[in-house]
């Protein structure tokens, strides 16, 4: 190549509202294997990864936690990248949705969408997912619940701005049609065509005025930009789009690949072509939606406190064997389970067994043999004419794999070759040929091909295990040229190894006692926690401190439930009427859990009297009344039955 080819790969840009898990971990190890394959190729790679950090669940966690939004995710954000540090990520840039270059070029671009009379102004009236920052229309809720993760909607009524979406739907169904792979695997295209294409697109609202933490609308203030537009358009602006020098972008854009989980996918393949093909931008060229690592009890998350920590694990068993893991145990684009069990299998068999055996049973008869100087001596044989076409099979299929991304397929051909090539030294039995003066070039020709075999792989196995890759070229003595791509072809490349006797790679983990011993580690920190609760409970519910004045905006009241009851299609509301003095009001709160109806009716009870009133399900809620929960699965209301209500409380 005299100019190098781009190569541009995203992976989604992460939430930090929590620390990130094995799941988070799994998406980005993959897009930094196909990076730095890529990158061994030849191809001059762009790869970005980042962080998403407006939206009213961060505001929400951030209030939670008594910080500023920015203060809050900061933190976050600082933990991420460290965490990309420990797992060896090699993204060249990293973006942060709260960076100026990036807000400006947000602003923009929903500027240019309304003066082309693709936004418009109009009133929201829909469902809402805070968690999954998502609106839904009421027939595509599902048991009253968010569609995509099955928790409680808001309703919510604002006024908005709109993009037509609805006006691209023939232009992304000719998208899908003249590039097949656009959406990848099929079974996504699939997914998106009959779950939205085929209902037909509604306008998406894409402006919220009910929080502040987010980018404002540069033409109508009162209003911030939905936080997927923002999120969507990082793929670009980190490339300098819209700004004075957009030098990446031209060079970069369109990107070759938008790595995003499964659940994402519909935000990448309409929301975002949608989005471009009104700003005249060319598409990405691909949005590869990969599946869920999920753990034996369904999904990972925090509440359920079945969090897999990938930090803890690059600590127990090292970065390399935890990155090969990810992308060797499930077919890319499918669910799989995480377990410890089958984590530490993976590593014995294919690390510890497999690849370590061979490199350590080479380095040792080459140190013994030759004093580890080994060079070809051509005493062949047919064994080794069938090694060298196995080599070149393997290295052509991973080629075609890794460049589809099936990277549990790549790297299970790699093994296909370490596995031949331990089978080869049973055959050729080199410590019978060492008994023979006769067959000393026989035995030296024999090492020489294991070595060869041991470069080969290493150089494949460079995108999921950086260092130990770097490490076993290192024992060969291998020059810069033979670690190159353009040398994998050719088996015998290599004039001459120096090989040294290396530390073993991967030790063999007793799987009992390790299991045992996690099991005794869990418990123990699940002590520790409940131990440590009270006092994080209450340092973390600590709020800033607030002055008098701040006080005295809350106007708390006694309110008499007069009447209780449920709200339909909710599992958690009750509606209230209220007696607050002479003044009727209705309140909405989440207590079904824990009181019935009849049991409140005649109770008396503080309330948050000037709150902005709020819709749920349907119920205009007035108001917040004061409850105290005692733990996740207790709460109790702060009853007051012997005083006045309307009485202000101080
Ligand atoms: N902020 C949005 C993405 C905006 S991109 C313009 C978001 N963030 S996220 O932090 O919630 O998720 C980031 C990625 O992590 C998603 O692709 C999601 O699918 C992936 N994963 C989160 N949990 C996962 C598993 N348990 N398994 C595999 N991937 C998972 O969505």
């Amino acid at each position: 190549m005299s100019e190098k080819q781009t190569y541009y790969i995203t992976t989604p840009i992460y939430y930090p509202s929590d620390n990130l898990h094995i799941g988070h971990a799994y998406c980005t190890v993959a897009a930094d294997a196909e990076a730095r394959f890529r990158r061994l190729e030849g191809y001059d790679v762009m790869f970005l990864t980042g962080t998403d950090e407006h939206g009213q669940k961060i505001e929400r966690k951030a209030i939670a936690a008594g910080k500023s939004p920015k203060q809050y995710v900061d933190e976050i954000v600082a933990g991420i990248k460290d965490l990309w540090k420990v797992l060896n990520i090699s993204n060249d840039r990293f973006i942060r949705t709260t960076d100026d270059y990036h807000v400006a070029a947000v602003q923009k671009i929903f500027k240019m969408l309304y003066d082309k009379g693709d936004i418009y102004k109009n009133e929201y009236e829909g469902w809402y997912c805070t968690p999954c920052e998502s609106f839904w229309t009421e027939h595509q809720l599902v048991d009253g619940k968010c569609p995509d993760c099955g928790r409680e909607v808001e309703l919510t009524k604002e006024e908005s701005y709109f993009f037509r979406l609805s006006k691209y739907q023939k232009a992304l169904e000719e998208l899908y049609e003249k590039n097949p792979n656009f959406i990848s695997p099929q079974t996504r295209l699939n997914e998106m065509l009959t779950n939205f294409i085929r209902p037909g697109l509604d306008d998406l609202c894409v402006s919220r005025t009910s929080f502040k933490w987010g980018i404002p609308v540069t033409f109508d203030d009162k209003h911030i930009v939905y936080v997927w537009v923002d999120a969507l358009s990082n793929y670009i602006t980190a490339l300098g789009w819209g700004s004075d020098d957009d030098s990446l972008y031209q060079k970069y854009w369109p990107a070759q690949v938008h790595l995003v989980g499964k659940e994402i996918v519909r935000f990448h393949t309409i929301i975002w072509p949608a989005m471009l093909m009104a700003l005249d931008i060319p598409v990405p060229e691909m949005v590869f939606g990969h599946g869920w690592l999920l753990l034996e009890g369904g999904k990972m998350s925090k509440s359920k406190g079945n969090v897999v920590d990938p930090l803890v694990l690059c600590q127990r068993y090292g970065t390399d064997a935890i990155r090969y893991f990810l992308l060797r145990e499930v077919p890319f684009g499918h669910d799989g389970i995480f377990s410890n069990e089958a984590l530490i299998n993976r590593i014995n068999s294919d690390l510890a067994n497999d690849l370590g055996n061979l490199v350590s049973r080479t380095l040792t008869m080459s140190e013994k043999y030759f004093g580890g100087k080994i060079a070809a001596t051509g005493a062949s044989d047919v064994l080794d004419d069938e090694l060298k076409v196995l080599a070149g099979d393997v290295v052509s299929k991973y080629t075609g794999l890794m460049e589809q991304l099936l990277f549990s397929n790549a790297f299970s051909e790699v093994f296909r070759l370490v596995s031949r090539a331990n089978k080869y030294i049973d055959e050729t039995m080199p410590w019978k040929l060492a008994k023979d003066e006769a067959s000393k070039d026989r035995l030296q020709q024999v090492l020489y091909n294991l070595c060869e075999v041991l470069r080969i792989v290493s150089i494949l196995m460079q995108p999921a295990m950086p260092d130990t890759s770097a490490k076993i070229l290192g024992y060969l003595g291998v020059d810069e040229a033979g670690c190159e791509w353009a040398s994998v072809n050719t088996f015998g490349a290599t004039a001459q190894f120096s090989t040294s006797k290396g530390e073993i790679l991967f030790p063999r983990i007793d799987l009992e006692k390790e299991l045992d011993q996690l099991e005794a580690d869990k418990q123990k920190r699940a002590a520790e926690a409940a131990k440590a609760a009270p006092a994080a409970e209450a340092k973390d519910a600590a709020p800033a401190e607030i002055t008098i004045d701040d006080f005295a905006k809350l106007d708390l009241r006694v309110a008499e439930i007069v009447a209780c009851e449920i709200v339909p299609k909710s599992d958690k509301l009750l509606k209230l009427s209220l007696k607050v003095g002479k003044e009727d009001r209705t309140i909405a709160a989440s207590i079904r859990e824990w009181y019935k109806p009849e049991d409140l009716v005649g109770r008396r009870i503080i309330i948050v009297a000037n709150l902005k009133p709020a819709v749920f399900r349907g119920v205009e809620s007035h108001g917040m009344l004061l409850a105290c929960e005692n733990s996740e699965d207790d709460c109790k209301l702060v009853f007051v039955d012997d005083c006045t209500p309307g009485s202000q409380v101080r």
